[in-house]
């Protein structure tokens, strides 16, 4: 049996202010990931169409999370950084996912549920196939491996089911084209020309949750920006928001059995130990017995030392959009070799004639 080579892809959409949650669930993991892995992450800009349609910003928006990736750490020589529509296979190979999926699967998605909330009939159809699209992003280059934050999770589940019925659906075609490889799925051996892809969601802080409130996630779209931090905010407003963030009365719990039905404790405590590369029991070792009147200026020590050279190299890199956008180009151009090879033999597969 064969694998298909590890690749790493994910992406970010450029819609509002980047904040904690994102960095933590997702961008940091990018970074830690291109050690040893090659990696292409993208600005999802076709996704920031879905839920809003005219933006006016979205230029703006898309070098702001470019400029993020790399002053977090990402390296775009090494690896792969670009905007989805800059690489028009993506759209082809949705197209197709499109007829693949079926409309009941994406009916079934918690995200569209909640975006589209009473209002189903009246959202946009891309709203609907945007997992699809996801779908798209990822197997157009044949990736094996996306971290994602938690919330992510049902839409990769979604991706493994579009490849498998792919892999089926068009078997003989991919087999009789000398496509694909022999690998196991489950207990299952099958001739698979797209991989199932593996979600990498782990780590202390898989879903950051509002600082207001601990059964909320931290999101671009919550009315009150003290429930969050944003990549961009400074050291006052990072302080200001940590210092008012809810907790409960209680000192910090020894254990993280203790944390049980504290989740705005559970939540401070996870930030910590992902800012500071820790597991939480460690940070519990270390703050274990104490008050959140001690904790907090730590963690506020911390966020602002992993949080400021960001802000500053996101700000500098900005100041020279010409910069960012060679990036962009650059990487694009790379990514599309790529995703031509794989639209070549989807094309194909299918059956359209070329
Ligand atoms: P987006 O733009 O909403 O979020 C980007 C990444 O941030 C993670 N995230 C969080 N992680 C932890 N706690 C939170 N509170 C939190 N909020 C957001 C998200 O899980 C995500 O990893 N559909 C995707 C973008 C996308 C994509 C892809 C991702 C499009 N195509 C292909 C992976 C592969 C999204 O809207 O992410």
């Amino acid at each position: 049996m064969s694998e298909f080579k590890k690749l790493v892809f994910s992406g970010v959409q450029p819609t509002g202010n980047l904040h904690l949650g994102n960095y933590l669930g997702a961008i940091r993991k990018f970074v830690a990931l291109q050690e040893d892995s090659d990696c292409i992450y993208c600005v999802v800009d076709l996704h920031a169409i879905t839920a809003q349609l005219v933006h006016e910003d979205l230029r703006a928006q898309t070098r702001s999370i470019a400029a993020a990736f790399i002053a977090a750490g990402i390296d775009p020589v090494k690896h792969i950084v670009f905007n989805q529509s800059a690489v028009p296979q993506h759209a082809e190979l949705a197209w197709v996912f499109n007829c693949v999926a079926r409309i009941g699967w994406m009916e079934r998605m918690t995200q569209f549920k909640d975006k589209s909330g009473k209002n189903a009939e009246q959202v946009s159809l891309g709203l609907l196939a945007y997992p699809s699209l996801m779908a798209a992003d990822i197997l157009v280059y044949r990736a094996t491996h996306v971290p994602v934050g938690d919330d992510q999770k049902q839409h990769l589940e979604l991706a493994r089911d579009i490849a498998q019925k792919f892999n089926i659906d068009f078997g003989g075609q991919i087999k009789s084209a000398g496509l694909g490889l022999d690998i196991v799925v489950g207990e299952e051996p099958v001739h698979a020309y797209f991989p199932m892809v593996e979600p990498l969601i782990g780590g202390p802080a898989p879903r950051v949750m509002s600082l207001k409130d601990g059964s909320k996630k931290m999101s671009k779209s919550d009315p009150s920006d003290l429930s969050r931090i944003n990549l961009m905010d400074d050291v006052d407003a990072i302080s200001k928001k940590i210092r008012k963030a809810k907790t409960d009365p209680d000192a910090l719990p020894r254990e993280t059995e203790g944390l049980k039905g504290r989740p705005e404790a559970e939540n401070l405590v996870g930030i910590f130990a992902a800012l500071a590369d820790k597991s939480k029991a460690e940070v519990l070792q270390e703050f274990g017995g104490q008050q959140f009147s001690a904790f907090k200026p730590a963690l506020i020590d911390l966020a602002v030392n992993v949080l400021a050279p960001i802000n500053l190299e996101m700000r500098r890199l900005l100041d020279d959009t010409n910069h960012i956008d060679a990036i962009l180009r650059d990487g694009s151009e790379r990514a599309g070799v790529i995703a031509e090879k794989t639209m070549n033999e989807v094309r194909d597969i299918v059956g359209f004639l070329r």
